[in-house]
């Protein structure tokens, strides 16, 4: 059933105004709202949508009270780094309320590692807070500058190190919580065990903002390694890929922190898109690449286990070529051609994303066959490319089809909705064939929507719903989002 909400009337924004004040109150046209209306792949569905940006929990509780009672769908927003088109508005009825002005880092616990901030506070800003205590962030990921925890734990999401710290459902210790009628649910222990009936905080972890608004965090920061090492390896094939990673779990298991891996069409087409990536640390390139990261706190006992499994490696014949960085520089530019793939290749034109969990000896096979799909229909001729890169050591994929072609370029409308037609709902289909799940750290948030009933038992998705309804009666919190209305 849809349910109709209130169109916005100017009664209403004096009311919001008169809660988080004038200048916090973003109208269309004017107030620069478009970076709050726009996402980060460009889709802007809702030009006309106003942002209300609450300075406390108070005002969060406020805006959502009287949204509630007018019927006013709200989308909580973060750093709006998002790709699944979460953040952003999809009618002009609903508001975008952002958490930005919650950037406070209340407390860092040093002996219990435990952080407390506001949940607008950017994710760089709390790990180099957390740098001068020995501590660091327990997730990386690419976004870190402007991505906020907030954002990170509505999302749930995964990153460049989960392999080793784990997801947020495990280093979230508590949660302040504003749920649509504008109660507070304050869950904000500090405790690393607590029992005391249902873990209600969980439910908010990958929540995409349908459930409530998250205010504050507490989170479980982890020891700020003293040695890391970085390295990038050149590999011929994908199943030589996966051999190295079990033989670095052999080799170097308690200090692996991260193994992600890209192809090299990815590396290519980021290159070619992007000035100021790469250049590669290679004499020519190699099929696959896999970044391996040690993170620990004996420099000796690191490398040394690090040359040993290189040393294997090269014996099993598994190695192409291989570099480690010999500083701090080198390393960051190892890393940031991983971390910039994204940001390179949507440089291109128009991608499509895919972000999938499949089982690792199929998880290559999913972007062959794409290939192989799209090379039938013809698409390789008009320059459209699938390439994958993702977090090996999670078996988290992401497929990106990149086209030559923007929507707003003569003809791109047609071009994109034919491919589109062409990749979906194939993409979808193949991963649940497979038992893989079409969601690995991304999100359901508009564009899953139609397929979350159809990866999901139905007796899990009633119960789902029954959680929306009790939480949300109305249905004010992103509507449209996560489940279908
Ligand atoms: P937003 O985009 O603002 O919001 C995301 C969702 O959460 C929306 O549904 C929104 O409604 C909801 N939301 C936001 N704040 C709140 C709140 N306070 N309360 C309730 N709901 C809220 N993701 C990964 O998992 N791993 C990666 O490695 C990764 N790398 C990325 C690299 C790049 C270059 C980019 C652009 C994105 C990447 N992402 C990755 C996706 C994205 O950065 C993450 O999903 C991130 O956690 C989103 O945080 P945000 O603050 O930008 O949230
Ligand atoms: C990544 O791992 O780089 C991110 O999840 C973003 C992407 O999928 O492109
Ligand atoms: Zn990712």
């Amino acid at each position: 059933m849809r349910r109709s909400y209130s169109s916005i009337q100017k009664t209403d924004l004096l009311k919001l105004a008169s809660i988080v004040g004038k200048s916090n109150l973003l109208l269309p046209g004017g107030d620069g709202t478009e970076r709050y209306t726009t996402d980060w792949l460009g889709n802007n569905p809702s030009p006309l949508s106003s942002v209300v940006r609450p300075g406390d929990t108070r005002e969060v509780s406020e805006v959502l009270k009287y949204c509630n009672f007018r019927g006013i769908g709200v989308v909580p927003q973060a750093g709006n780094t998002g790709l699944v088109r979460g953040g952003v508005p999809s009618e002009s009825s609903q508001i975008v309320l952002s958490v930005e002005r919650l950037n406070s880092i209340s407390h860092i616990d040093e002996e219990s590692g435990v952080v407390v901030c506001g949940a607008g506070v950017v994710l760089q800003t709390l790990d180099e807070a957390l740098k001068e205590k020995g501590l660091m962030a327990p997730l990386d990921l690419g976004a870190k500058g402007s991505c906020m925890i907030g954002g990170n734990v509505s999302t749930n999401a995964g990153g460049l190190r989960l392999l080793r710290y784990g997801s947020l459902h495990g280093s979230v210790l508590g949660l302040e919580v504003v749920l649509a009628n504008g109660t507070v649910l304050n869950m904000m222990t500090t405790l690393r065990k607590d029992n005391v009936g249902f873990d209600v905080k969980q439910i908010f972890i990958g929540g995409e903002g349908a459930l409530g608004v998250i205010t504050a965090v507490s989170l479980l920061a982890a020891p700020r390694p003293t040695t890391v090492n970085v390295s990038m390896l050149g590999v011929r094939s994908f199943e030589n890929c996966r051999r190295l990673l079990r033989l670095a779990r052999q080799k170097c298991g308690e200090i692996i922190s991260a193994v992600e891996f890209s192809d090299t069409q990815a590396l290519g087409l980021a290159m070619g898109a992007m000035a100021g990536f790469g250049p590669l640390p290679f004499q020519s390139p190699h099929p696959f690449y896999l970044f391996l990261e040690t993170s620990g706190s004996h420099s000796s006992h690191d490398q040394e286990k690090l040359m040993g499994f290189l040393e294997a490696a090269q014996s099993a014949g598994l190695l192409e070529d291989g570099v480690i960085a010999g500083d701090v520089r080198q390393a960051r530019s190892i890393w940031r051609l991983r971390e910039d793939l994204p940001v390179g290749i949507a440089k291109r034109g128009k991608v499509f994303k895919y972000d999938v969990s499949l089982a690792l000896p199929r998880m290559y096979s999913f972007v062959e066959a794409t290939r192989e799909r799209l090379s039938n229909l013809g698409w390789d001729a008009k320059g459209v490319i699938p390439v994958g890169y993702g977090h090996l050591g999670d078996g988290n994929l992401h497929l990106n089809v990149s086209t030559p072609l923007s929507i707003s370029m003569p003809g791109g409308q047609a071009f994109l909705s034919a491919l589109e037609r062409d990749i979906e709902p194939w993409v979808y289909e193949w991963t649940l064939k497979e038992g893989g799940s079409i969601s690995a750290e991304h999100g359901i948030g508009r564009d899953k929507v139609e397929w979350l009933p159809r990866a999901k038992p139905e007796a899990v998705v009633l119960a789902m719903r029954g959680i929306k309804e009790l939480l949300d009666p109305k249905g004010i919190m992103n509507p449209g989002k996560v489940l279908s209305s």
